[in-house]
C-alpha cells in the first residue's frame, strides 16, 4: 500500500536522453541516456538498491536504481522477462568492479517506466537444464531468450552472414528459387539412405504439389544465364529420422559452377570452409568473438583437407572392425550409413573429403568417372563431430546420358524438361555442392543437438511452435 503511494517522474531540468542501443554504451559514456529492452536478472538489496540486468538483443547493461525508483510498487513487483525503459547516464565500471569484463558498463538510473511486466516465477523453471526436452521444445519461443539460446542465434545470424559475404567476394550471384514444386523426385534422387518418401506433398491449387529437397537442379539451369551462383534456401526431407542430426526443414546453401573439373569442385569447397572460417577468426571481426565464447577450441582447418576414396573408407572400416548391424563388413554395394562415417571421422579427427562414390548410391545426376563408369565425380565433407556437412558432385552434361539415367531410376523425364534442355542448349561441364548450415553450425559451435542450431526446429514429428 505504501508503495502504491510513492510515484516518480522525470526530472525535466536533466538533459535530453539519447535513445541508444547497448551496443552503443560506449560512445556515449557520462552521456545521459533512454534504453528499452528486457529484464534479463534481478537483484534486489534492502528496498534502497535494485539492480537491473537488462537485454535488449544487442547486449546486456546492469542497471542501478536507488532510493524511490527502487521502492515503487512497479519496482517492488518488478519480474524478469518485463520490458522497460530506462533513463539515465552510462558510465564505466569502475575497474576492480564485480565481474567487470573490458569495456563494461552501467546505467545509473533517473527515472524508469514499466512497458510490460511478466508473470512471476519467471523462466527458470522453462530453462532449467533438467527440464524435459520436449518441453523445451514446446517453449522455445520463451528458451530463445536465454543466455546460451540467444548466442547459438547471434551466432548462426553471423555465419550466415559470412557465408553469403563469401560467396558475393567470390562473384557468384545469388538467386532465390521457388520453395514449391512440381517434379515427383523419388527418394534416389536425393535421399540416398533410401528411407521411404522423403518429399512433403501438399496442395497446389487442387494438384499435387511438392516442397524442395534441393535447389540444385534450379541453380543448374540458371548457370547459362548468370554464371556462377548460388542461393542459401530451405530445403525439407521427410526421412522418418530422428536423431541429433536430422531437420525435417534445413537452410541450404547451394551453389554451382560452369565449366569446371572435379579438381576444381574440391577446391571450392576448402574454399568455401576456409574462408568463411578465416572471416570468423579475423580479428577485425568483432562478432567473431561469439563464436570462441562458445567454442574455446574452433580453429580454421588446414587445407588441403584429408581425401578418401570411397574404396578408401570401405577398407578403413573393415581397417578398424567397424561393421554393418548383421555382423558382416561393408562393401562396394553398400550405402555406408552416417553412423559408420560418424564413427570413422571422430577417430580421424580432421576433415575429410570422401570422394568417388559409387553410382549406386548417388543420385540420378551425378556423373561418372571417365576411368571408372562404376564410380562418380562425386564428394561429401565430413567433419569431426558432426559427420556430414555438405555433399557436391559433377553433373551429368550429355543429354542421351541424362535420359538413359532418368530410365535406369525410374523417373518420368518428361517433366524435367526444363532440366534435360540444358543438356541441348550448350552443355557444359559442371558442378557444384549442398552446405546444410545447421550442421555446419554444429562443428563450428561444438554443439551435439543439431536443434541448437535452429531457431525453430521441424524434426519428426514436431512443428511448433
Ligand atoms: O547430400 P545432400 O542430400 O545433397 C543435395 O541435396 C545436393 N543436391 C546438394 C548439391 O549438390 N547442390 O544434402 C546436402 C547437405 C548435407 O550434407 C547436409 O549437411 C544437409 O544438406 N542435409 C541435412 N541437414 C539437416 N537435416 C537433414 N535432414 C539434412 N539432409 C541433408
Amino acid at each position: 500500500e505504501e508503495a502504491r503511494r510513492i510515484k516518480i517522474s522525470e526530472d525535466k531540468t536533466l538533459p535530453t536522453a539519447k535513445v541508444i542501443k547497448i551496443k552503443d554504451s560506449t560512445e556515449h559514456r557520462e552521456r545521459r541516456v533512454k534504453i528499452q529492452g528486457w529484464v534479463h536478472h534481478l537483484r534486489r538489496e534492502g528496498k534502497k538498491l535494485l539492480f537491473i540486468q537488462l537485454r535488449d538483443g544487442t547486449g546486456y547493461l546492469q542497471c542501478v536504481l536507488t532510493n524511490l525508483l527502487s521502492s515503487t510498487y512497479e519496482a517492488i513487483t518488478l519480474t524478469t522477462e518485463s520490458s522497460v525503459t530506462l533513463f539515465g547516464k552510462v558510465m564505466e565500471l569502475p575497474p576492480g568492479s564485480h565481474h567487470k569484463a573490458p569495456g563494461d558498463h552501467e546505467l545509473i538510473v533517473d527515472y524508469w517506466e514499466l512497458i510490460c511486466g511478466a508473470p512471476s516465477g519467471g523462466t527458470y523453471y522453462i530453462l532449467d537444464k533438467k527440464s524435459n526436452v520436449d518441453f523445451q521444445l514446446d517453449n522455445r519461443h520463451i528458451v530463445i531468450r536465454g543466455t546460451n539460446t540467444s548466442k547459438n542465434l547471434k551466432a548462426a545470424s553471423l555465419v550466415t552472414q559470412l557465408i553469403r559475404e563469401h560467396h558475393l567476394d567470390r562473384g557468384y550471384m545469388e538467386v532465390h528459387p521457388p520453395c514449391i514444386v512440381q517434379t515427383k523426385t523419388e527418394s534416389s534422387l536425393f535421399d540416398s539412405n533410401k528411407i521411404g518418401s522423403s518429399l512433403f506433398e501438399l496442395q497446389y491449387y487442387g494438384k499435387k504439389a511438392y516442397l524442395t529437397q534441393s535447389s540444385q537442379l534450379y541453380l543448374e539451369s540458371v548457370i547459362a544465364a548468370l554464371g556462377d551462383v548460388f542461393c542459401i534456401q530451405k530445403s525439407f526431407r521427410a526421412g522418418k529420422f530422428r536423431t541429433s542430426y536430422h531437420l525435417s526443414e534445413f537452410t541450404h546453401i547451394e551453389a554451382e559452377f560452369p565449366f569446371i573439373t572435379f579438381k576444381n569442385l574440391l577446391e571450392k569447397i576448402e574454399d568455401l570452409v576456409v574462408s568463411v572460417c578465416d572471416r570468423i577468426t579475423n580479428p577485425n571481426n568483432p562478432l567473431g568473438q561469439l563464436v570462441f565464447e562458445i567454442n574455446p577450441d574452433f580453429r580454421t582447418p588446414r587445407r588441403p583437407f584429408k581425401r578418401m576414396s570411397y574404396t578408401e573408407v570401405i577398407q578403413y572400416l573393415k581397417d578398424n572392425n567397424i561393421k554393418k548391424i548383421n555382423g558382416t563388413f561393408y562393401t562396394l554395394e553398400d550405402d555406408i550409413p552416417e553412423s559408420a562415417e560418424r564413427t570413422m571421422i571422430n577417430k580421424i579427427n580432421e576433415p575429410i573429403l570422401v570422394c568417388r562414390f559409387p553410382k549406386g548410391v548417388k543420385p540420378f545426376y551425378t556423373k561418372k568417372c571417365s576411368d571408372d563408369p562404376q564410380l562418380t565425380e562425386s564428394v561429401d565433407l565430413l567433419m569431426p563431430g558432426v559427420g556430414e556437412i555438405l555433399g557436391a558432385s559433377m553433373r551429368i552434361d550429355n543429354y542421351d546420358e541424362l535420359i538413359k539415367a532418368f530410365i535406369e531410376k525410374e523417373i518420368e523425364p518428361s517433366t524435367y524438361y526444363w532440366y534435360s534442355d540444358q543438356r541441348k542448349f550448350g552443355s557444359c561441364a559442371h558442378g557444384g555442392y549442398g552446405l546444410g548450415l545447421e550442421r555446419f553450425l554444429m562443428w563450428i559451435l561444438n554443439l551435439d543437438q543439431i536443434c541448437d542450431a535452429c531457431l525453430y526446429p521441424r524434426i519428426l514429428d514436431r512443428y511448433k511452435p
